[in-house]
């Protein structure tokens, strides 16, 4: 099963107006790589999308609202990211779970919401440093999936891999360790639909760099990668995507 590399980007909240000469730059270094480019995606905050979307990159937002419109001050529906250009969004990052309670059935909601609306939906899931260091990663990763994903739902879900304490942090875990969580969720994906989960894109996401993107990117059940920090400038960025070359 061949399955195509997606690398994203997920700039958090960076970026202003300047920061879209980036995401031409990475344009013109997929345009290069022609044939040979794997799936590129870069997610700025909601105020770059539209003008973002103008470009020849595809264009992510990093969360929505469960919900199409009404009385949701603040809140963006996943109707008007489509509206304003985007073709995918992410759901569930740690950053969203730690720092607004976004539990799994919100995520599954927004899930849900997303793909109604025909986007690429990447719902993140991972554990936390304790969590890992008590050895309950698979228990907390296989409770996110089961909790955080739409089975019935028809669309393209992709999900990330993403332990919490690698995010930011310079620190990955082994590769073995990445190959075996990775495999673990796709035979937890599979528990529901087997087809769909051999088909299913896992990106491993949490200090991928380029330096260390094209051993994480050859291992088995790595499907690309979820970049935050490397993916604001346009050099480090192309330096993950011709590690899939
Ligand atoms: P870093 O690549 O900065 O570790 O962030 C990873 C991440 O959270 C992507 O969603």
């Amino acid at each position: 099963m061949t399955r195509r590399k997606l690398i994203a980007g997920n700039w958090k909240m960076n970026g202003l107006n300047a920061a879209l000469a980036e995401i031409t730059a990475i344009g013109a270094g997929v345009a290069a790589l022609g044939a040979r480019a794997p799936d590129v995606l870069v997610c700025p905050p909601f105020t770059l999308i539209s003008s973002a979307a103008r470009g020849e990159v595809a264009i992510g937002a990093q969360d929505c609202h469960i919900g199409v419109s009404g009385a949701h001050t603040g809140d963006i529906s996943s109707v008007m990211l489509k509206d304003a250009g985007a073709g995918s969004v992410i759901v569930g990052h740690s950053e969203r779970r730690a720092d607004h309670g976004e539990d799994d059935a919100l995520v599954r909601a927004k899930a849900e919401a997303a793909l109604a609306a025909g986007l690429r939906t990447i719902i993140c899931v991972g554990e936390t440093r304790a969590e890992r260091e008590a050895g309950t990663a698979y228990a907390v990763v296989a409770r996110q999936i089961a909790g955080s994903v739409p089975f019935a739902a028809q669309g393209t879900i992709v999900i990330a891999y993403e332990p919490v304490w690698a995010i930011g942090t310079g620190l990955t875990p082994t590769n073995d360790d990445i190959a075996a969580m990775h495999g673990a969720i796709r035979a937890e994906l599979a528990r529901s639909d087997a087809a769909r989960a051999a088909v299913t894109q896992i990106l491993y996401g949490g200090s991928v760099k380029p330096g260390n993107a094209r051993e994480i990117l050859a291992l088995a059940d790595v499907d690309g990668a979820l970049v935050g920090g490397a993916s604001l400038k346009a050099a480090d960025f192309l330096g993950i995507i011709n590690a899939c070359v």
